[in-house]
């Protein structure tokens, strides 16, 4: 009971710097929208003696919202060799830095008269959040015991949509969204990595990383210890040693071997179909423009930001039947707790959120050898903030475009995703990463032997029915 307490624990520690803090930076920089717009018109003046015309606020308010993408997609970049040398609970440890800067720069913005530093202040939030979204759910899913790995990795999901609504309360103007407060609510974000900072040193590091990347056996026994008690260890001691045999005299990968190695294509593919599925969905872009939406549908101005928490909730509620759903159906695989999601959603909002949010997080985890994991993070979180940009960019003109049917582009990415993951991919329940990496060498060389033998048009019509 003991274990199971410290693994919830760790959970929670690492999801409060974690995705916690990717959902409430997305949603804090909604409230005060015209605040911020409002200083950068009065600065420029102050500077310049002239006013900004509305399109270039409108500008420089697009740089300021797509600086957090792009922050994530560098986090993302760095998080693969930031994994691989300090190990995963240092990196999301040191990875504090980057908010605790980020919310000196936008709490003294005003102060100092200068919008610049909001920018720079998003990007290294971006920077925070694109690390700890690939870290995250690879010191989770590598701490976890085989039955819950795809379980504790939903937990990020519910992180993120918790960080969301909690940023949508704060953001009331009752709270901090008020016209005087938003350095207070941007800077706001440093209190979860601060929560982090003296919680996270408590619990142990990934004993999968501390014996295969380190080779360190003993410190590997005791995080195992500190994790699953004095059960016992042995099975899968022996899993992770057969694990270490396997990779034995290999480095960690890079990127483009990945791409370079034919045995991985599948997984690949896979991943990066669902990484950008996630985002092609539609789910977070549509919180940087909650309001403007709901502006859009009619609903008045002064209550829009309550109907923005209620989305929010819906989220969190959804997100967390899905966890404990998944516990329900005994559904520990990655596979079948997506399926088990995409139930739930259809089931009580009829709109995307939240799609293949955790899954994305736990299948390059479970798909990859611990060599080739880190880079596969790097190119599944790239997508994913390359998405963001994307969708964020277009979300507007396609509001404008579509109206009422905004949606529909969104819920047709998100059925093909669901029947690619349906389709495609193998469970991956209760099986140890080296019995995952067998199922799919098995796909890999079928497909190899397949295209060895010509195939006439009928056939090549016939497999696609
Ligand atoms: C910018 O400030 C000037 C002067 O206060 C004002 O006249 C103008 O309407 C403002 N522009 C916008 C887009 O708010």
């Amino acid at each position: 009971m003991l274990q199971s307490k410290i693994l919830i624990l760790t959970i929670c520690s690492a999801g409060i710097g974690g995705t916690f803090q990717y959902g409430y930076n997305i949603s804090i920089i909604n409230a005060p929208t015209s605040y911020i717009q409002m200083f950068m018109n009065e600065t420029w003046l102050e500077r310049t003696g002239v006013p900004l015309e509305s399109n270039m606020i409108l500008l420089l308010w697009s740089f300021t919202v797509s600086a957090y993408p792009l922050g994530g997609l560098t986090g993302a970049v760095v998080a693969g060799p930031m994994a691989i040398m300090l190990g995963r609970k240092m990196s999301l440890l040191l990875n504090n830095v980057f908010v605790i800067i980020a919310a000196v720069l936008s709490g003294f913005s005003r102060m100092a008269k200068s919008f610049e530093m909001i920018m720079l202040s998003r990007f290294f939030t971006g920077v925070n959040a694109g690390v700890s979204m690939n870290i995250q759910p690879m010191y989770l899913a590598e701490s976890a015991p085989k039955k819950l790995r795809g379980v504790v990795t939903l937990t990020s999901a519910s992180f993120t949509a918790l960080g969301l609504v909690l940023g949508q309360i704060v953001g009331l103007r009752e709270l901090l969204g008020g016209e005087e407060s938003w350095p207070f609510l941007l800077a706001s974000n440093v209190v979860p990595a601060l929560i982090q900072l003296t919680a996270l040193p408590w619990f142990p590091e990934s004993p999968r990383y501390l014996l295969i990347d380190r080779g360190d056996e003993e410190s590997c026994i005791s995080a195992l210890q500190k994790l699953r008690g004095n059960s016992d260890l042995s099975a899968e001691l022996e899993e992770m040693l057969a694990e270490q045999a396997a990779v034995k005299g290999q480095r960690a990968k890079n990127p483009w071997e990945l791409f370079q190695t034919p045995a991985l294509r599948w997984q690949l593919m896979s991943i990066v179909v669902l990484s950008s599925a996630m985002q092609l969905c539609g789910n977070d872009s549509m919180y940087f423009y909650a309001a403007y939406v709901f502006q859009e549908a009619g609903i008045p101005q002064d209550k829009i930001p309550y109907v923005v928490i209620g989305t929010g909730s819906c989220e969190l509620i959804t997100s967390v039947t899905c966890v404990r759903l998944s516990i329900f159906c005994g559904c520990g695989g990655s596979t079948q707790a997506l399926c088990v999601q995409v139930f739930v959603q259809l089931l009580f909002t009829f709109l995307p959120f939240l799609f293949p949010a955790g899954v994305t997080g736990v299948l390059p985890t479970e798909v990859f050898d611990q060599m080739s994991r880190p880079a596969a993070y790097m190119i599944c979180g790239s997508l994913l903030w390359f998405n963001l940009f994307l969708v964020g960019t277009a979300f507007p003109f396609i509001v404008k475009s579509l109206a009422h049917f905004c949606y529909v582009p969104f819920l047709v990415v998100c059925i093909c995703t669901a029947l690619y993951v349906g389709f495609f991919l193998p469970e991956t329940k209760g099986k140890s990463f080296l019995e995952i990496s067998e199922e799919f060498k098995k796909r890999n060389f079928k497909a190899q032997t397949h295209a060895v033998f010509y195939k006439g048009p009928e056939e090549i019509k016939s497999t696609m029915l």
